[in-house]
């Protein structure tokens, strides 16, 4: 996709540069290109019809002053608010219009998009990643696509510093945003075709690029363990249950494991306790904890990080039938701990507290779970914020400073010992799965920490961010991949808490 090179050959037939809005002067490659167009650009900046500001994007046509066909100058606003996210999001919108436009090469002059606090490698970064963010397609099943004819094909980047770290740069931000499109892709696929079997095979075949070890259980297998959760929600399915394991060793010994655990619901009625005919469109995307954790672990088998990681996915969907579990019933945990049944829709935390136990069983010291958990959560925090709780401050930071420096903000909420008592309150059961309205974010986090049993635990429910109903630079409507990059940039940083 892309190629560094030192010097800008002006004949190139599409250049982009960026501009910096700095009392309409220009600088460096700026003044060279305007020289080159006889004071073209001064002037119209003058007149306003290009804009420094951030996002404004302006066209230009040589028209036999160059020999380059067109140039692209990306407004980029005051130097000191140019901050990694604005820079991710401009080059988006250039994308995007370059995409539009049909055009397949372009040399980017990188250089003019520095500033004193954004070095080369965060340029190239912010360019890989959105690059693939911004130009994504929804994969659909009309006979006639939808898939741009043109694509991009590639990308010169032309800047006088170390072509081979740029070079590796643009490769992470390549990853991070790749990664972040195939978690969009497993969202965005229909219940019926993305079913707990075919998640696996995705996961099987990933471990097969990556070299990572794969183990996925099957109904007999969660039978043998006792995992009551899983078995509870499959029980009114047609489809197998699987819980997928995928296991990435990155240290020579088996020691300060990540767990990661996404919740894989690849549909989600409510059973029973059925959803309103409303509620139940886009229940397919239930599985966006899986997604984004099978994201990260792509991003992880491309950057390998020195870090060891088992991402535990339990999937299967949550169906009525005859033989479906009810409201009322008791069930027996992985964990030995039993629950009542008091909201058959209260699911993903029967699924994901078997999914933590295992990962446990698998060495993790440490959890992160993630989830399309609740609709409380929305209601609390709306669609741009993740919610997200924890019991030990030290990893939360670590994961809070990957989720800010990945532009995927998270809010925490608390978890007190008297939602700790409303979890517990059952006459038949230690737990019952659903205490009420009140806080009920709140007491699916509270539910989850039961099973992370003391280990320092990060709780992300992404029901509100998993989606989204407008497009914007960095994607189309429907499933934004979130977190895959918050989660991939967190293992690669981890710290434990004891070093
Ligand atoms: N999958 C839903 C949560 C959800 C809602 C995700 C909206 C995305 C958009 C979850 O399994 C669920 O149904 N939660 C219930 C919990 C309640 C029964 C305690 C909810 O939020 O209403
Ligand atoms: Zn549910
Ligand atoms: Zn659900």
């Amino acid at each position: 996709m892309f190629q560094v090179q030192s010097l800008l050959n002006w004949n190139e037939d599409t250049i982009v540069l960026g501009v910096f809005q700095k009392n309409n002067q220009l600088g460096g490659l700026l003044s060279i290109l305007d020289e080159k167009l006889e004071g073209q650009i001064s002037e119209l900046m003058k007149e306003g019809d290009i804009s420094p500001k951030r996002g404004e994007i302006s066209k230009l046509y040589p028209l036999g002053k160059m020999s380059t066909k067109r140039i692209y100058l990306a407004g980029l606003g005051k130097e000191k608010e140019f901050t990694f996210e604005a820079a991710r999001e401009i080059f988006g919108k250039l994308f995007q219009s370059l995409q539009k436009a049909r055009i397949q090469t372009a040399a980017v002059a990188a250089d003019t998009f520095l500033t004193e606090e954004m070095d080369i490698l965060e340029i190239s970064h912010a360019m890989g990643e959105a690059l693939h963010l911004s130009t994504y397609q929804v994969q659909n099943y009309k006979h006639k696509s939808n898939e741009p004819e043109k694509p991009i094909q590639q990308m010169t980047i032309i800047s006088e510093k170390d072509s081979a770290e740029i070079q590796a740069a643009l490769n992470v931000g390549e990853a991070y945003g790749k990664g972040t499109n195939s978690a969009r892709t497993l969202v965005n696929m229909p219940g019926n075709i993305l079913t707990a079997s075919e998640l696996a095979e995705y996961a099987a075949r990933l471990s097969e690029k990556y070299g990572f070890e794969c183990e996925i259980l099957e109904k007999e297998d969660m039978e043998k363990l006792g995992m009551g959760g899983m078995l509870a929600v499959n029980q009114g399915s047609a489809e197998p249950p699987k819980m997928i394991v995928l296991k990435y060793q990155g240290r020579e010994n088996w020691e300060d494991v990540i767990g990661l655990v996404g919740k894989g619901i690849t549909f989600d009625t409510g059973g029973y306790s059925i959803k309103p005919k409303d509620g139940i469109v886009g229940m397919k995307t239930d599985m966006g904890g899986a997604a984004a954790v099978l994201g990260a672990m792509e991003i992880v088998g491309e950057t390998k990080p020195e870090q060891n990681i088992v991402a535990v996915i339990p999937s299967t969907d949550n169906m009525i039938s005859g033989s479906a579990m009810k409201p009322d019933d008791v069930i027996i945990s992985m964990s030995g701990k039993t629950i009542e049944i008091l909201n058959t829709d209260a699911e993903g935390r029967l699924v994901l507290a078997d999914g933590l136990t295992y990962a446990k069983h698998h060495g993790a010291e440490v959890l992160v779970d993630i989830a399309t958990l609740t609709g409380g959560v929305i209601v609390a925090l709306g669609t741009e914020m993740t919610g997200s709780m924890t019991n030990n401050e030290g990893l939360y930071k670590q994961v809070l400073e990957a989720s800010e420096e990945c532009g995927e903000p998270m809010w925490q909420l608390p978890i007190t010992e008297k939602d700790m008592k409303r979890v517990r309150n059952s006459q038949m059961a230690d737990l019952n799965n659903s205490p009420g309205r009140e806080g009920h974010a709140i007491m699916a986090g509270a539910f989850l920490r039961e099973f992370a049993e003391g280990s320092p635990w990060v709780h992300l429910d992404i029901a509100g961010t998993a989606t989204t109903k407008k497009a914007s630079p960095l994607g189309p409507s429907g499933a934004t991949g979130v977190m895959a990059r918050t989660l991939a940039s967190f293992v690669e940083r981890f710290v434990p808490e004891n070093s």
